[in-house]
């Protein structure tokens, strides 16, 4: 393990767009907010120059959050430039001599996963791997076997306390403080079980499409590209045991044993949907099978969640753009006043985790008047409209200092493929569903047991019985 912070930080893949859209961006904020002050090393296989490349950081950051001129300036100073091949040994050796006297250098691999191998060999070869740590961007594979392949190659490199798997829903405020206010308070955790919890449901809504990155996309889908990571790690910060303390062990230990009691999902856990168009996207293969948007059912075999299904729904171009998670209580055992909904609709608690921030819980309470009759109404936690630190600074940042907790551990990743992988690629047809809707109607069947899905954008949700 490499306890020092990193004394350099070279990115792979620097004229791409996520050096554009997050590692520019990430890297500015850090040295305004903490006076980050050490090489940074572009490394790409292109014909730019290092002037090209600063060119590129300040157009980076005028599109995505803007320039704060000192910081910016600063990283323009600090920034190098390896041009190279990935393939060939020279464009290493030219890394080993810009990292000069460093010895904890970070590697960010902003490349396909495709790239990993050929990258960390290279790292290795030319003497950079040794007391380095290596950042990898999701997917991390592209099922059960892929991962374990994945992890194998960068195990034989790097030790996994070296590793860190950027899941950029982990460095979100909001997702922070489902864990937080779970387990910084003590009035959840009595009701948080099967024998108060009806079920619980995340929607991870997009309103818009692919936006150029049909290449990509085409090869990833919602379920790739979202739920297996962003929407499952979302769902064990919901239903994890609590942590014996804060070390990035122990959350993740935790995190490991829920992932582990998910059962493999079947064919008929699961649908999946296409919008209308999304054949004419660029990059995208004509006779596209790929997936826009999935919802899925998930049941995990503990003591605290047998029977409670637990539903992702997750898509591009529905009507809104708003990840929220809807935990639905149970009804009181005994309906003493007429006109109560039923289960979920009385009791309830809402994470909103984006645009907005809020935590909520659902009640009801008498109106005014003889009859005993009620309204709903929602007791708002906690709503936050003020930006956080970005995502991916917050990780970059952890990572340099080496503190892994909010990053992804090898056998938590292969448990969440593990889940998933029986129904990845074309085991379950794909239905057309009109962009602006919420997906085909056979995803409405999915859930109607459970009350259905909830609109995010109607306070308070719809219940069974309503
Ligand atoms: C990315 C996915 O990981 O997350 C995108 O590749 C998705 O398809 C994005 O749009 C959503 O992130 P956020 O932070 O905008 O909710």
């Amino acid at each position: 393990m490499t306890a020092a912070t990193s004394d350099a930080f070279v990115f792979f893949g620097a004229t791409g767009d996520l050096a554009y859209k997050q590692i520019f961006p990430a890297l500015q904020g850090l040295i305004h907010a903490d006076n980050f002050d050490i090489p940074i090393i572009g490394v790409a296989r292109s014909d730019w120059n290092l002037e090209r490349l600063r060119e590129r950081a300040r157009a980076s950051l005028r599109a995505h959050g803007g320039i704060h001129r000192k910081a910016a300036d600063k990283l323009c100073r600090l920034l190098q430039f390896v041009n190279g091949d990935y393939n060939d040994p020279a464009t290493f050796a030219h890394l080993r001599e810009c990292l000069g006297k460093a010895r904890h250098p970070l590697h960010y691999l902003a490349i396909p996963p495709s790239m990993f191998e050929t990258v960390v060999k290279g790292l290795d070869a030319a003497g950079c791997a040794r007391g380095a740590r290596v950042v990898v961007e999701k997917p991390f594979g592209r099922d059960l076997k892929s991962a374990r392949e994945l992890n194998r190659v960068l195990h034989r490199f790097f030790d996994e306390h070296d590793i860190f798997r950027i899941d950029h829903y982990l460095g979100k405020e909001p997702v922070q403080n489902l864990l937080y206010f779970r387990f910084a308070n003590s009035l959840l955790e009595p009701i948080w079980n099967r024998n108060h919890i009806a079920s619980m449901q995340i929607t991870m809504a997009e309103d818009f499409g692919i936006e150029g990155r049909g290449k990509f996309y085409d090869e990833v889908g919602a379920i790739r590209d979202v739920v297996q990571n962003h929407m499952l790690q979302v769902l064990a910060l919901l239903t994890m045991g609590a942590p014996v303390d804060r070390s990035s062990d122990a959350m993740r230990d935790e995190k490991l044993r829920l992932f582990r009691s998910m059962r493999p999902l079947e064919a008929g856990d699961v649908v999946r949907g296409q919008f209308d168009g999304y054949h004419h996207e660029p990059g995208v293969a004509r006779s596209s099978k790929v997936e826009t948007f999935a919802a899925l059912r998930i049941r995990m075999d503990t003591w605290r969640w047998a029977g409670v299904p637990f539903f992702i729904r997750a898509g591009k171009r529905l009507p809104v753009k708003c990840t929220e998670v809807l935990v639905r209580l149970k009804n009181p055992p005994q309906q003493v006043f007429d006109g109560v909904p039923g289960d979920g609709a009385v009791n309830f608690f809402r994470f909103r985790l984006s645009p907005d921030v809020v935590i909520s819980l659902g009640a009801r309470v008498k109106q005014p008047g003889e009859a005993m009759r009620g309204h709903p109404v929602e007791l708002v936690a906690h709503r936050n409209i003020r930006a956080a630190r970005a995502p991916y600074e917050r990780l970059l940042g952890d990572a340099i200092q080496g503190d892994s907790v909010l990053f992804t551990r090898d056998d938590c990743v292969e448990e969440a493929w593990r889940v998933l992988d029986p129904i990845l690629g074309n085991k379950v047809p794909v239905h057309k569903y009109k962009p602006g809707t919420w997906g085909p109607k056979q995803a409405d069947a999915l859930i109607a047991d459970a009350g259905g899905w909830n609109d995010p954008r109607l306070e308070p949700p719809p219940g069974n019985g309503k």
